[in-house]
C-alpha cells in the first residue's frame, strides 16, 4: 500500500501543525527537526509521508497529486486558486486580509478613483477590488515588508494579512476595509479523495478530534 503525503506549510504554521499532528498520534518521523536539511519525512509504520514547502508551493503540490493532503494557510488558498478540497479549519494562524494605509486614503478609496495597490496577492486583489467592488485599480506585486508601500510613495494603499496590528500602528497605518478572515485550512487532491478515501476521512477525523480537545 503507498504512503500518504502530507505537504505542510514553512514559517509560521509549521510548529502548530506538527504539534497538532503529534498530539494526534500521526508523528511527522522528525519533520519537526529544525536543524535537518532533510526534506521528506517517512512514518513508514502509519504509511504516512510528510514533507515542508513554501506557502504558496502548497496548493500546487496538491493540486497535481505529489502530495494527497496540505495545510495551508486560506489566503494562498484564494490566492492560487486551484481546485481542490478545503475540508478543515485548523483555527489556527487566524488573521484577517485588509486593505490598508494611511487615514488619508480613505476618501481616495470611496472616491472610486483609480489607485495603487501594493499587494503579495494580486489574485485575491483583482478578485475584490475589480468584482466585488468594481473599482479600476492598478496592482503592483511585491514579496514582501508590503507596508512600506504607501509609506515611500510605491501605492496608495495595500490589500495584506494583520494579525496583531502590530505593523500597521508602528507604521502609521489603518485598516480601511475588511476582505475576509483567514486560518490554516486542510486541503485534499479531489482525485486522492477518491481512491483514498478511507485513509484520508481517518486522518481527517483524528485532527478534528485533537482540535476538539484543545
Ligand atoms: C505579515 C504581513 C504583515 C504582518 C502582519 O508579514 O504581511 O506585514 O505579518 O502581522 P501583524 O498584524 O501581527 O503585525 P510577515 O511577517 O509574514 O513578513 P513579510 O512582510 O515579509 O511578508
Amino acid at each position: 500500500m503507498r504512503n500518504i503525503t502530507i505537504a505542510l506549510t514553512k514559517g509560521r504554521l509549521a510548529a502548530k501543525t506538527l504539534a497538532l499532528f503529534e498530539k494526534c498520534g500521526i508523528s511527522s518521523a522528525g519533520a519537526d527537526d529544525k536543524d535537518t536539511r532533510k526534506l521528506i519525512f517517512k512514518n513508514e509504520e502509519l504509511g504516512v509521508n510528510f514533507f515542508l514547502a513554501k506557502g504558496p508551493d502548497v496548493p500546487t503540490y496538491v493540486y497535481y497529486g505529489a502530495a494527497d493532503i496540505g495545510v495551508v494557510g486560506r489566503d494562498t488558498i484564494l490566492e492560487e486558486g486551484l481546485k481542490l478540497y478545503e475540508v478543515l479549519d485548523l483555527g489556527f494562524g487566524r488573521c484577517r486580509m485588509c486593505v490598508c494605509g494611511p487615514e488619508s486614503a480613505r476618501e481616495l478609496l470611496a472616491s472610486g478613483e483609480t489607485i495603487r495597490v501594493a499587494t503579495k496577492y494580486p489574485n485575491i486583489a483583482k478578485e475584490y477590488f475589480r468584482k466585488r467592488r468594481q473599482q479600476t485599480v492598478e496592482i503592483i506585486k511585491l514579496s514582501g515588508s508590503i507596508e512600506l508601500a504607501p509609506i515611500v510613495g510605491l501605492s496608495d494603499v495595500i490589500m495584506d494579512i494583520v494579525e496583531t496590528g502590530s505593523t500597521l500602528r508602528e507604521n502609521g497605518l489603518v485598516v480601511l476595509e475588511e476582505v475576509c478572515p483567514l486560518s490554516a485550512r486542510v486541503v485534499v487532491n479531489q482525485v486522492s479523495m477518491k481512491l483514498e478515501n478511507k485513509r484520508i476521512a481517518e486522518l481527517i477525523s483524528k485532527l478534528r478530534e485533537g482540535l476538539r480537545e484543545e
